[in-house]
């Protein structure tokens, strides 16, 4: 068994211990969880199992909370040896998350050095940082979150071995070099000097200098590195053959002590290999990922290393990193930083220290040729066989969803199994990584994110014929963002139920008990079989996370949101019987986010003359918010319904009052049952215009606000509860209920209210009208 040490700061000590969930709560949890991966029979089998379950884990529960007891962290131990160090197939793509970070100024040789020089000056800063307990604590809120994580980056190396793999670990004193792969060629490159100084960028660059100059002269050397990016157990052996050589002690010492390793790329694959022409971003993913096979990069890399920084020509930059100890925050973290400091950094002048870099020797005894040979055959056909895609949203992001109120990571989730739904008619177990940091050494807890809600929204969503209206489609988006929220909330405070049945399963191995029956039913295969894997990593600059799908017949998507837009990339593997695409994923994905989008943001479409019931929808052609607003001046927010029958609980819409001068408000309601309706309608639906604006936040029922563009065409509002629309003075409209005949409506004043309509053609030479005109945007 692999032990790590726990060396958190003072803080750390009063974060709670990870609690066990109670065994009704968890199978309460499950049958939610599973029932829309189930047809009716199967889930009322899957009731019985769970009463069953409930029984059985009775003596495995009492040894789990036992094992709370005495344990720092109940799972954490079993996290690392059991899901990570366990683990014997490849590490890339399945394991090793990559980060793309935004593509530098650079372009040559001497460009990317520099560069390296930076970041790796950029590192040592970091590091001393950690050393000294200077890293600002993280929070959720105002809880702090568990820091142990941040010491678990730098210095260490993952070892192959038989059937659980060990590491290399941090000594604060040790790691006074990098390791450095360039050519396939590993260097030693000190970058401390004897007296434990950092070394200047400008002395990391002239070592750095000496690749340069040795460019002509220095063969690449025999292929290696890919040999991590291998299985885990047919590596090892070759591992251990390398090992017993004398003369590796060295090159092998360099990598595992090396506080990092750092890829100087030569080359990147200019195509992906399939018919489909990629983007360079999407090619520098692959890169990252996996280094596009040994005719590229893949022999320049250590995937057994916790951290490699690849600095690629062209000015393209990325990571790649071994899971077992740190989640992609931490990593993103330690990139912000050194981009911050990269942004600042100076030109550099070489100081002719060049001595300092020394490369390694690597022998190969000949009874490994043929292994190592293999191995690469095996490596290239892993890697061929997975694709990507890496995009940017660019309709919106963080802000939007805050402006609305809304979670933009439950909007993202949600838009995922819409998007899945529209591409296979079905939705699948889906991953999503959520914090258990609030706790002493937490990692993570999965958000199962393929709600009952979410799935009634996402078929909602791809019907053919548009058979549910757009307010009720609303409102099933609402009920599936509120599920993902839940579920997100009882994730992140351990009430989750994945970490908990993976303790139930594992204390029962460890104990040679009886694991119950719900571990073999269909249920949990189901349940298991994440067709989705999601992640959010937020990171400050414009970078996005890459990994690849959990099975074969999924997808891998990992997500930054921005103000904006979000980063995000869709990884497939080739081969699978379940037709999956990451192209095509994505284009759903977009055009979900979009629609939901458009869900949220009033309603509006050019109309027809209205020839017949004014009441009908009278749809010529939907246009988005922003034209209405250019258009006609029209200004619109939505906020949620529930909160805007009390003012006091909605701070924005008070604040919307506040900075627009409204001090007087009453409320109306237009239903059949008012005095002289049929008259107030045609009143209401006449074209006219008002010397002041017009405010009506909507309470209940809906309507159409009809408005003149700056053409003179009519544009038509659909208006919902928690829509509030602003009419400017002197603006030509009119207004009218739907068909269902009722709205209740506040509205707002400025100062006393002024209800003086002034209808066409007489509202024409009104002062607030020659007004309107002036300021309205000419069209071209
Ligand atoms: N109204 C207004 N604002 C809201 C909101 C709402 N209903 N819901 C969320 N927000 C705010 C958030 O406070 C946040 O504000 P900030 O940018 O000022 O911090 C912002 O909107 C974005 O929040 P969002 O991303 O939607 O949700 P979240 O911050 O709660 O994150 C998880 C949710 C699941 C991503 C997060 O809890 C988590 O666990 N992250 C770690 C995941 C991980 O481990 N990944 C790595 C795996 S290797």
């Amino acid at each position: 068994m692999v032990r790590t040490t726990s060396t958190c700061s003072a803080q750390q000590s009063n974060l709670p211990r990870l609690p066990v969930p109670t065994l009704a709560d968890t199978a309460r949890k499950y049958l939610k969880a599973v029932a829309p991966l189930l047809n009716n029979d199967e889930f009322n089998e899957t009731k019985k199992i769970v009463e069953e379950f409930q029984h059985e884990s009775k003596p495995l529960q009492e040894l789990l909370l036992k094992r709370a007891d005495t344990e720092e962290n109940w799972l954490s131990q079993w996290w690392l040896d059991k899901v990570y160090l366990e683990w014997r197939s490849n590490l890339p793509i399945f394991y090793n998350p990559a980060l793309l970070l935004p593509r530098q100024s650079y372009r040559d040789f001497d460009g990317q050095i520099q560069f390296a020089a930076h970041v790796i000056q950029g590192i040592l800063q970091y590091r001393s940082l950690i050393d000294n307990n200077q890293i600002p604590v993280d929070r959720f809120g105002s809880d702090p979150l568990c820091m142990d994580q941040y010491r678990k980056v730098l210095g260490i190396c993952r070892i192959p071995a038989k059937s659980i793999d060990r590491l290399h670990l941090y000594n604060k004193t040790g790691h006074r070099h990098v390791a450095i792969f360039h050519r396939n060629n590993i260097y030693r490159l000190p970058v401390y000097d004897d007296q434990g100084n950092k070394l200047s960028a400008a002395d990391i660059y002239s070592s750095l200098k000496k690749l340069a100059d040795s460019k002509e002269s220095d063969e690449k050397q025999t292929l290696i590195g890919h040999l991590t990016a291998d299985e885990r157990q047919l590596w090892a052996p070759i591992h251990e053959q390398l090992s017993s050589v004398p003369e590796n002690k060295n090159f092998l010492d360099t990598i595992n002590d090396s506080l990092f390793v750092l890829c100087l790329d030569e080359n990147y694959q200019s195509s992906s290999g399939t018919a489909i022409k990629k983007d360079t971003q999407t090619l520098m993913g692959f890169n990252f990922l996996h280094g596009g096979g040994t005719k590229y990069n893949t022999a320049n890399r250590w995937f057994d290393k916790t951290l490699q920084v690849i600095v690629a020509p062209d000015g393209y930059s990325g990571v790649n990193y071994e899971h077992s100890l740190a989640e992609g925050g931490i990593i993103t973290a330690l990139v912000d930083y050194v981009l911050d400091h990269c942004k600042t950094a100076q030109p550099l002048v070489s100081t002719g220290k060049s001595s300092l870099l020394n490369k390694c020797q690597v022998v190969i005894p000949k009874d490994v040729e043929q292994s190592i040979s293999e191995s690469e055959k095996r490596v290239n056909k892993f890697i061929e066989n997975c694709d990507l895609t890496v995009h940017k949203y660019p309709e919106f992001g963080k802000e939007f969803a805050k402006q609305n109120k809304l979670s933009i990571d439950g909007m993202i989730q949600v838009a995922l199994q819409v998007a899945y739904f529209r591409m296979h008619g079905k939705c699948g177990a889906t991953y999503e990584s959520g914090s258990l940091r609030r706790y002493h050494l937490g990692r993570t807890e999965t958000i199962r994110s393929c709600t009952l809600e979410a799935q009634q929204f996402a078929r909602a969503m791809t019907e053919q014929h548009n058979e549910t209206g757009s307010h009720t489609k609303y409102e099933l988006f609402l009920k599936a963002m509120q599920a993902q929220r839940q579920y997100t909330t009882d994730a992140i405070n351990a009430k989750g139920i994945d970490r908990h049945l993976l303790g139930l399963r594992l204390i029962a191995a460890e104990n040679n008990l009886p694991k119950p029956a719900l571990y073999n039913h269909i249920s949990y295969k189901r349940a298991m079989h994440y067709i989705l894997s999601t992640s959010q990593v937020g990171a400050k600059h414009d970078c996005v996370m890459i990994y690849g799908p959990a099975v074969d017949d999924g997808y891998g998507c990992c997500y930054n949101p921005r103000n904006d837009s979000i980063n995000y990339m869709v990884t497939t593997f080739k081969i699978n019987n379940e037709g999956t695409n990451a192209i095509e994923f994505s284009n759903h994905f977009n055009s979900s986010l979009t629609d939901m989008r458009s869900l949220i943001e009033v309603q509006c479409w050019y109309m027809d003359d209205v020839q017949d019931n004014p009441q009908d929808d009278h749809r010529l052609k939907d246009i988005d918010v922003p034209t209405l607003c250019d258009r006609t001046g029209v200004q619109v927010w939505h906020f949620q319904p529930e909160k805007t029958f009390a003012n006091n609980e909605c701070p924005s819409l008070t604040k919307l009052k506040q900075d627009r001068g409204y001090t007087y408000e009453d409320e109306i309601k237009v239903q059949p049952s008012m005095e002289k309706y049929e008259e107030k309608l045609k009143m209401f639906f006449a074209e006219h215009i008002h010397s002041d604006e017009e405010i009506r936040l909507v309470l209940d029922g809906s309507g159409f606000f009809d408005v003149r563009d700056c053409d003179d065409k009519w544009m038509r509002i659909h208006v919902f509860p928690g829509d509030l629309i602003i009419l400017p003075a002197g603006m030509y409209h009119r207004f009218i209920p739907d068909s269902k005949n009722f709205i209740h409506v506040r509205r707002f004043f400025l100062g006393e209210p002024v209800w003086t309509p002034v209808n066409r053609p007489d509202g024409d030479t009104h002062p607030s009208r020659q007004d309107y005109i002036k300021h309205l945007k000419p069209h071209n």
